[in-house]
């Protein structure tokens, strides 16, 4: 099974406590109990077996994101739609007693979009090469005779949009303390999927706020929009690290993972379509689709695509190892340069934990860093809109994952043995990481935590505490890596 350990809510009070009623209980009366459990035991375990969804059960809420069909859609690693990883959290991710929110920042991936424009050309020529080639299409196949690949390419989709409104609205919910009161500081990498992202995630925080019966003050607004480009400067979106642009080495990782687990799965797909011949790659292609074509066809991502049913649950578990192997050899600790290109975002948000001026020299912009009507370092709420791949760069530049040991190249690794990594679990379509400040009684050192899809994700390189937390100042001075640049030098040797 995939995942941490299952997290139950739901605890037997009395249940293994020793007390004077308990000696009283009779052989029988344990006997009954014990079958009581296991009738509900099963119960519960059939319940998550069964197909997840009726046409009018919510299935994809503000809360807990598209959880319609759990049992693949969170495996399709960074396409996967947004789902709260709470449950997956072995640490509650409320706010801890006693303690007040002072500071959070959420850096958000934007929603789910359409395939990137070369790999939009790509599947439609797959797609047409099929239905020519293939002489027959029947069963969970006859789909493909009529489908006509319509998807746009690198946009937003309407469900996108949709989970950046829902976003919106949960950071409001979650931050209401501060949020009714400030208004956020916004800023968004310069593609429009990115700036649409803002604009809606914008949307659903203001009508939250209303609902919430906070009309007054300013209305939140994309502040910044930072180039992407050759020649800029862009910690939302790093692309002047010129070595790492160069580089290719993680490519190679990526196609001998695809050609270990593709050949059962072309075979069967072959011998099911006739006069179809396809290769690895194409083979992930069609996986591709599943998800490509999920989350541009329906609104609230409630319906499954038919390409999803052409393959087993066994093959998206290792479809999302492929996705974390190619993270993490791509962007993450893997790849010589892919943590130094998040060191200027982890300097900003040292910059802003600490009300100090931004000290780098990485991927920053120091003209718009050093402005504060462009970079403001007294206020509490800030949202930031990114990319995947600057994403995984960031939390590897942070150390997020540093109890993750280096990803096997040729066999799957679980969730849990990848202490909690995972393409999915760190950055599916909609995906916030949220870093929190927060006062406590008894401490009068702020404490900071990361929260990535309401996973509570506990700090290395400090004395961390069982909730996850370091104290503010030890956090940064473990940082060394971003603080000092890490080899940021290298970029350019
Ligand atoms: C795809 O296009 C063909 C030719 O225009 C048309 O006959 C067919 O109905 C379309 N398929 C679907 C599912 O709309
Ligand atoms: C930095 O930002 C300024 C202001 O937006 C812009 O004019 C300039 O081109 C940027 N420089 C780089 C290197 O990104
Ligand atoms: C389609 O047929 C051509 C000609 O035999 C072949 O070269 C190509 O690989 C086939 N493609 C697929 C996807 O079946
Ligand atoms: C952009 O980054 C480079 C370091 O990679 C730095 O030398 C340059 O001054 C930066 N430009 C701006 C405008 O911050
Ligand atoms: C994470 O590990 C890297 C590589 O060993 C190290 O440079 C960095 O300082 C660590 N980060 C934290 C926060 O512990």
């Amino acid at each position: 099974m995939r995942g941490l350990s299952p997290h139950y809510k739901n605890e037997y009070p009395g249940w293994g406590r020793r007390g004077p009623g308990r000696s009283r209980l009779t052989f029988f009366s344990i006997m009954a109990l014990m079958m009581l459990l296991l009738t509900i035991i099963h119960l519960l375990s059939s319940v998550s077996a069964a197909p997840p969804v009726r046409q009018n059960q919510p299935c994809n809420s503000i809360d807990n994101g598209y959880q319609c069909f759990t049992q693949v859609s969170q495996l399709w690693g960074q396409y996967s739609p947004y789902f709260s990883l709470e449950r997956e959290s072995t640490i509650s991710l409320d706010v801890p007693s006693g303690c007040e929110i002072t500071f959070a920042q959420v850096l958000s991936r934007h929603g789910s979009r359409y395939p990137t424009e070369s790999k939009s050309v790509a599947y439609a020529k797959l797609i047409k090469v099929i239905k020519s080639n293939g002489t027959s299409f029947t069963g969970k196949y006859a789909f493909l005779k009529s489908y006509n690949y319509t998807l746009g390419a690198d946009d937003l989709t309407t469900f996108g949009e949709k989970q950046m409104i829902d976003s919106g609205a949960k950071f409001y919910s979650r931050y209401k303390a501060l949020a009714k009161k400030i208004t956020p500081f916004i800023r968004a990498s310069g593609s429009d999927r990115v700036i649409v992202s803002a604009e809606k995630f914008i949307e659903g925080f203001q009508s939250a706020k209303r609902g919430d019966g906070h009309s007054r003050g300013d209305a939140a607004t994309v502040n910044v929009v930072i180039p992407e480009g050759d020649g800029f400067n862009n910690t939302l979106d790093s692309g002047t690290c010129t070595v790492f642009e160069n580089d290719d080495t993680s490519s190679a990782i990526k196609d001998n993972f695809i050609a270990l687990i593709t050949p059962p799965i072309r075979k069967r797909l072959e011998a099911d379509l006739p006069g179809v011949k396809l290769t690895g790659s194409q083979v992930i292609y069609l996986m591709d689709m599943c998800s490509f074509d999920t989350v541009a066809t329906t609104t609230d991502g409630s319906e499954l695509s038919p390409f999803c049913n052409l393959f087993s649950e066994a093959e998206w578990v290792q479809y999302d190892y492929l996705q974390s192997l190619d993270k993490y050899y791509g962007h993450g600790a893997g790849s010589s340069l892919g943590p130094a290109q998040g060191i200027g975002f982890t300097n900003e948000l040292i910059a802003r934990l600490t009300q100090s001026s931004v000290h780098d020299h990485t991927n920053t912009n120091q003209t718009l860093d050093s402005n504060p009507a462009t970079f403001p370092l007294d206020t509490t709420l800030y949202a930031d809109f990114s990319h995947d791949n600057n994403m995984i760069s960031v939390f590897f530049a942070m150390g997020l994952y540093n109890g993750t040991v280096p990803l096997s190249k040729n066999s799957v690794e679980s969730i849990a043995e990848m202490d909690g990594y995972a393409a999915s679990w760190a950055v599916p379509f909609g995906a916030r990481a949220y870093f929190e400040m927060m006062q406590c009684r008894h401490e009068h050192k702020p404490l900071v935590r990361v929260l990535i899809n309401d996973r509570v994700v506990p700090l290395h390189g400090c004395d961390v505490d069982q909730l996850g937390r370091c104290k503010l100042d030890d956090w940064v001075r473990g940082l060394s890596f971003a603080r000092s640049g890490g080899n940021w030098k290298s970029c350019f040797a």
